[in-house]
């Protein structure tokens, strides 16, 4: 049966973001890959801020599988670690988004805890 709901584009899954920008909105922008979508962000954002004006959350508990979106945002909690497409992992508080940079909020493998780290 044909929908008579408006036809969408495959684009990104539309994400409600946690943070909303309301200074320094003339910087630079620049593109990343957010869980292989391509989103925006501006120059000298971290890559918490980046990922959280696009959602809700930056990764899942390896312990409860919660939703999680940093907490500290100085680099104390260890509550934002995300990872590079290539297995990376970042602090997102203390990285800088960079042009082209391409990170996952999921990722299987159970070693999370080994790797680079910033
Ligand atoms: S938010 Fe606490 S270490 Fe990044």
């Amino acid at each position: 049966m044909p929908s008579s709901l408006p036809s969408t584009p495959a684009a990104a899954p539309r994400r409600e973001p946690q943070f909303m920008r309301v200074a320094e909105t003339q910087r630079a922008p620049l593109r990343f890959f957010l869980d292989g979508h391509e989103v925006t962000a501006l120059q000298g954002d971290t890559l918490l801020t980046a990922v959280l004006m696009q959602q809700r959350r930056v990764r899942d508990s390896e312990f409860s599988g919660a939703p999680r979106a940093g907490f500290c945002l100085i680099g104390a909690c260890q509550d934002c670690w995300m990872r590079t497409e290539d297995g990376r992992r970042l602090r997102a508080c203390s990285t800088l988004v960079t042009e082209g940079m391409r990170v996952l909020t999921r990722f299987a493998d159970a070693s999370a805890g080994q790797g680079e780290a910033r």
